[in-house]
Formats: structure tokens, sequence, C-alpha cells
């Protein structure tokens, strides 16, 4: 198959590898002159080195081309994944470039990250063919993809990304009616927002809320979410501890500050708490680490024994 991406920043360019890891001729382009060969291609090169495929890096990369201009990246393509700027007007005039060029039957996905993609998506030729699949960064490292249709994509197109995207080692969800931010981002800035405010009401440091969730709910997170987490924390399951605890968990919701009206001193207390941890001279140095460490989480998740196969 021959898969395209459509601006080779940090999220286009770790699509190009799930693409091509998994043996697909891989088209890149950006706007930005030079930026494909001399950022995305050596950066894709490094992660994937770090990546330890059994396969030769060097017999990956030559899947990879770098094209001059939109027609020619998308002429024949299967799959186009467009990773521009999230900005509505700049997605609005990327994608109808894409879908004037790119064959009818090819997939048109974007990765936006909160956008519906009924604002950009559906005012093209074809539109049946064209979804939201937005990845979690970098998806070469993490697998889930929410798959969200604009209402006039087809059922077939649906599943054909669905399919396509198993085949490739990617984990998706479908997220079945749109709504800003899908579900993965809705689910974190909510919490983003509430850790904002118990920062800065002094509840706690910044560096005590990261630790919350690395040294307490994520070491659950990485196995089980938290539906199942309530369900295995109750001797009569899911019903016994909302029944137990239910007004409890809806006073935290009515109580939590979503609308936490966080101003620049605040954003530079957290920003000096994080750069005494990594300075900023030294983030792509922690990403490395970062994507390293993912790749360790996700060897935990191996299955420990069966004792319940559908969990594993
Ligand atoms: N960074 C994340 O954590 C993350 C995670 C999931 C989804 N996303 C979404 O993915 C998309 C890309 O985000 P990013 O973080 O990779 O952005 P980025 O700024 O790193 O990269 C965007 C790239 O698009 C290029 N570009 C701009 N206009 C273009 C055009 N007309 N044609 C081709 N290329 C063009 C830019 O030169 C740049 O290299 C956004 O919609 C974002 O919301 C980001």
């Amino acid at each position: 198959m021959i898969f395209v991406c459509i601006g080779c920043g940090t999220v286009g360019r770790a699509w190009a590898i799930v693409f091509a890891r998994a043996g697909h001729a891989v088209r890149l382009y950006d706007s930005n002159p030079g930026f494909a060969r001399d950022e995305a291609l050596p950066a894709m090169k490094a992660s994937l080195t770090d990546l330890d495929l059994a396969e030769p890096v060097a017999d990956i990369m030559v899947r990879f081309t770098v094209c001059e201009d939109i027609a020619s990246a998308v002429s024949g393509a299967d799959w186009v994944q467009e990773s521009v700027r999230e900005d509505l007007p700049l997605k609005q005039a990327v994608i109808a470039e894409i879908a004037g060029v790119a064959p009818a039957d090819a997939i048109v996905a974007s990765s936006t990250s909160a956008l519906p993609g009924s604002l950009f998506l559906n005012d093209i030729p074809s539109p049946a063919r064209a979804m939201v699949a937005h990845p979690v960064n970098p998806p070469s490292h993490i697998p889930l993809v929410e798959l969200c249709g604009t209402g006039l994509t087809s059922d077939a197109s649906m599943e054909r990304a669905r399919a396509t995207l198993i085949a490739l080692g990617q984990d998706p969800i479908t997220v079945n009616k749109e709504i800003d931010g899908f579900i993965l981002n809705r689910l974190q800035y909510v919490m983003f927002a509430e850790a904002m405010h118990l920062v800065g009401e002094g509840y706690c440091s910044a560096e005590d809320v990261d630790k919350v969730i690395t040294s307490g709910l994520a070491l659950r997170w990485a196995s089980i979410g938290p539906f199942m987490t309530a369900h295995l924390n109750a001797a009569h399951g899911f019903a016994g501890f909302v029944e137990q605890l239910g007004p409890m968990m809806k006073k935290m919701g009515t109580d939590a500050v979503t609308d936490y009206d966080w101003g620049p001193e605040l954003v530079q207390k957290i920003h000096c708490a994080m750069e005494a941890l990594v300075p900023v001279g030294n983030i792509p140095e922690a990403q490395r680490w970062r994507d390293a460490r993912i790749l360790a989480t996700r060897a935990s998740q191996e299955p420990v024994g069966g004792i319940s196969p559908k969990l594993e």
C-alpha cells in the first residue's frame, strides 16, 4: 500500500514510522522547504534506531520518498494522513487540496487533536472516505487511535480504516458521535485543568501532581482503565463500588474547578518546576528517554498468567 504523510512535524513523522515499519511505501510532504528531508528524515532514522526493530533501519528508510507538492505525494495513494498545525482554515485548505487530487477511494484521515472533522472534511469530493484518525503522540510508540466519522463518512471507510490500523499494529477505538477533543483529550484536559487548580491554590506541588500519576494512577491504568479499576476495587464489582462511593465520586466531579483561571504566574511557577528536572535544551534527549520508558511499559503489559484472559 502507499501511505502519505502531509505535514512531517512531531506527529506526521511518527505516523510515517508506523506505516514504513509495516512494510509500506511512505511519501512525505511538508510545506516548509527542505524540512522533510533535512529535519524529519534524520529524526525518523534516530527514532527507528531507538526502536531496535528486527528489520535493519536502512531497509525501512528506503521506503520513504520526499515529495515536492501535495499532488505528486497523493497520486495513487491508498491512505493520506494529514498532520498540519491545529488551525481550522489551514486544515480546510490542505484537505481541499488533498481531496482534489487523491484517488476517490483513498482514505483521507486527519490527525486533529480536537476539531470535529465535519468542520473541514465534509465539503470535499467523495467525503465518504474522510475521517479523523487522532493518534496519541508518538503513534510510533503508543497504539491508540481515535477514529471519528463526520456524519458523511461511510461505514465501509470506517471499517477499512479500522482494519488497516489494526494491520499496522495500532489499537483503534471508534468515537460514535463528534465531540470537541474526542475522548482522550477530554479526559486528559479535564484532569489537567483540575491539576492547575490544585497547584494554583497551593494544595500540592506540580511535581507531586505528576507523582500521583506515575507512582499511583498510571500503574493501574497501564493495565486497567477507570471503570475496571472501580469494578475490581469492590467485592460486588462496579455497581457495588458506585453504590458505596458514588456520592463521593459525584462530589469530586462537582467540586472540580475545570474553568480555573490560571494566569502567567502559575504557568511560570510550573514551568520552573519542570525546568529544574528537564532544562528546555534537554527536551529532545528527554523525549528519547520518555519513548524508551513507553516501550518498557508496553513490554510490562504482556500476559502474566491467564487468570483474566479477557483483560490480557
Ligand atoms: N503533538 C501532539 O502531541 C499531537 C498529538 C496528537 C495529534 N496532534 C495533532 O497533529 C497535528 C500536527 O501536530 P504536530 O504537533 O505534529 O505539529 P507540528 O507543528 O510539529 O508539525 C506540523 C507540520 O506541518 C507542516 N505544514 C504546515 N502547513 C502545511 C501545509 N500547507 N502542507 C504541508 N505541511 C504543512 C509544518 O511545516 C510542520 O512541519 C495537529 O492537528 C495536532 O493537533 C498533535
